[in-house]
């Protein structure tokens, strides 16, 4: 996909497509209104019409609209208001994207940019607009014998003043760099099992690192990781006959005496649940469970590409949760690396026992602030459904930041608490913690288990079971939360 800017005149603007943004319906301005008068007041009479709908999102597709030079004009909604707010504007950018991609046209040019975002610049807006773009042309066909032919597509963007080119191309630059951020999370996480493994992974980081000199990649084997008495991520390979590995990658963009974003991603490659065995139907969906690890390997790709000045460390832990033969067992108590020991009374609880040790591990970083992103809990879909990421800390202020990043990158998350009558739920008979703390509030209590290793450090945790994967027949893969984290990287940087 290329990614253009213009200052051209709208009316004599030669595309397949333009985009126009409507405002207030009864007050034309910018681009629309200029294409109004143009087309005396043909915009004008449709919308009297009520042709297009007052919600934000709502599109129109026009043809042959007299005297303007464009093919077809698609009007999308601001939902009847002058300016928008931000989550509102992701609505426009999305609707622009499918109803482009509809219409098969393979150049467009958007004037979206036209309409005011409360408190976003205009970088943000083509920010906006180049991530849906770009993410709306995603297929996965890596497994299918013949592939589908990538058809060159070619979007420019509208602006009215030259001053504002610069602002612009850098968001626009921003949005595909996310855009390409979320490819990486949902080609590994679409990938099947059998070849993504946490080899796989630790080979994928190489790759990373040869297209980005930037980055600095080690992965420790699982005699290094016994070197360093993660007893409880190896408990999670025990059963299977993958190797874990645990992939570390440093980006030094920023000052070497700035302390960096340190991101932990899930990598079990696939859940069978190991002894304590999960039921066969939708199985498959397990091998989904390294969207966490996935979202990392995002991030740094985008964080590369952009050469952003800030330093930030990805770390994933991963593993495969097999039943084998010398599988971890109910009721079997690991050492962790942090020396707390664990009951492991279901071996379907793994997650946070790959990421207790990785999170023990990442503290020779002197990190600033650290997040988890993990597939972590059934129950958080229970809670949050498909849509919000369920977002737990021990810092009011690096909660908030995440919560307004995912409400800016149409990648939303919501809070719940880790409050102290919650970590009471999790007392063993036998061991220090169990790793499980029983079915009410059970992603609280997975955050809790969790918080009883990251008392050093700022720390946040994202559960993404419910929004990492589409299930049914658009199946798949969703990259998130690859732009909640981008957001709040580059809200960082300035
Ligand atoms: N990977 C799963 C969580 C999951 C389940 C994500 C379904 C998406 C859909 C995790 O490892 C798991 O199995 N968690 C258990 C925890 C329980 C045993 C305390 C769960 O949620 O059932
Ligand atoms: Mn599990
Ligand atoms: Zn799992």
């Amino acid at each position: 996909m290329k990614i253009s800017l213009t200052n051209a005149d709208p009316v004599k603007l030669k595309t397949s497509c333009l985009v126009l943004p409507i405002g207030d319906v009864k007050n034309l301005s910018g681009c629309a209104g200029s294409i109004d008068s143009a087309s005396d007041g043909y915009i004008s009479d449709i919308l009297k019409l009520g042709d297009l709908k007052s919600k934000a999102g709502s599109t129109l597709l026009l043809h042959k609209v007299p005297n303007v030079s464009a093919k077809r004009i698609l009007l999308v909604s601001s939902g009847g208001t002058a300016s928008v707010s931000a989550g509102n504007f992701d609505l426009m950018s999305q609707a622009q994207a499918r109803a482009l991609k509809q219409t098969g046209v393979k150049d467009a040019a958007s004037c979206l940019t036209d309409i005011d975002v409360d408190d976003k610049s205009l970088g943000w807006s083509a920010q906006s607009i180049a991530r849906e773009t770009v993410a709306s042309h995603y297929k996965f066909d890596q497994h299918k014998s013949t592939k589908a032919e990538r058809k060159e597509y070619k979007l420019t963007l509208h602006a009215a003043d030259r001053k504002q080119n610069k602002q612009i191309e850098t968001g626009a630059a921003r949005g595909v760099a996310i855009a390409n951020g979320m490819q990486t999370a949902r080609d590994l996480g679409n990938m099947a099992a059998n070849v993504c493994t946490p080899s796989y992974l630790a080979e994928h980081a190489k790759t990373l690192k040869k297209q980005h000199s930037s980055l600095k990649v080690t992965v420790l084997s699982e005699a290094q990781m016994e070197k360093l008495k993660m007893g409880s991520l190896l408990s999670v390979s025990a059963g299977s006959v993958e190797p874990a590995k645990m992939v570390c990658m440093e980006y030094k963009g920023g000052k070497p005496s700035q302390k960096p974003i340190v991101l932990v991603g899930k990598g079990v490659t696939f859940d069978t649940g190991g002894i304590s065995m999960k039921p066969s139907a939708g199985m498959d969906e397990m091998k989904f469970d390294m969207c966490g690890a996935a979202s990392v390997f995002g991030v740094m790709r985008a964080v590369a590409e952009l050469a952003l000045p800030i330093n930030v460390v990805g770390v994933v832990a991963a593993a495969e949760n097999m039943p084998g033969g010398r599988a971890t067992k109910p009721g079997d108590i690991v050492t962790s690396m942090s020396g707390q020991t664990i009951e492991v009374l279901n071996t379907d609880a793994e997650g946070r026992l790959v990421l207790c040790d990785a999170l023990t591990y990442i503290g020779k970083y002197k990190p600033d602030v650290v997040i988890d992103i993990a597939t972590l809990t059934g129950a958080v879909v229970v809670a949050l459904g498909h849509h919000t990421t369920g977002l737990m800390s021990n810092d009011d202020p690096l909660a908030d930041e995440l919560y307004s990043a995912g409400i800016a990158s149409a990648d939303k998350c919501w809070r719940l608490p880790l409050w102290d009558e919650y970590q009471k739920q999790l007392s063993s008979n036998f061991a220090d913690i169990p790793n499980i703390g029983g079915r009410a509030g059970g992603s609280i209590t997975a955050g809790c288990f969790l918080s009883r290793f990251t008392k050093e450090y700022r720390w946040a945790h994202l559960d993404i079971a419910g929004v990492a994967w589409r299930q049914g027949g658009a199946k798949g893969a969703t990259g998130r939360p690859v732009p909640m984290l981008m957001e709040f990287i580059l809200n960082r940087c300035s």
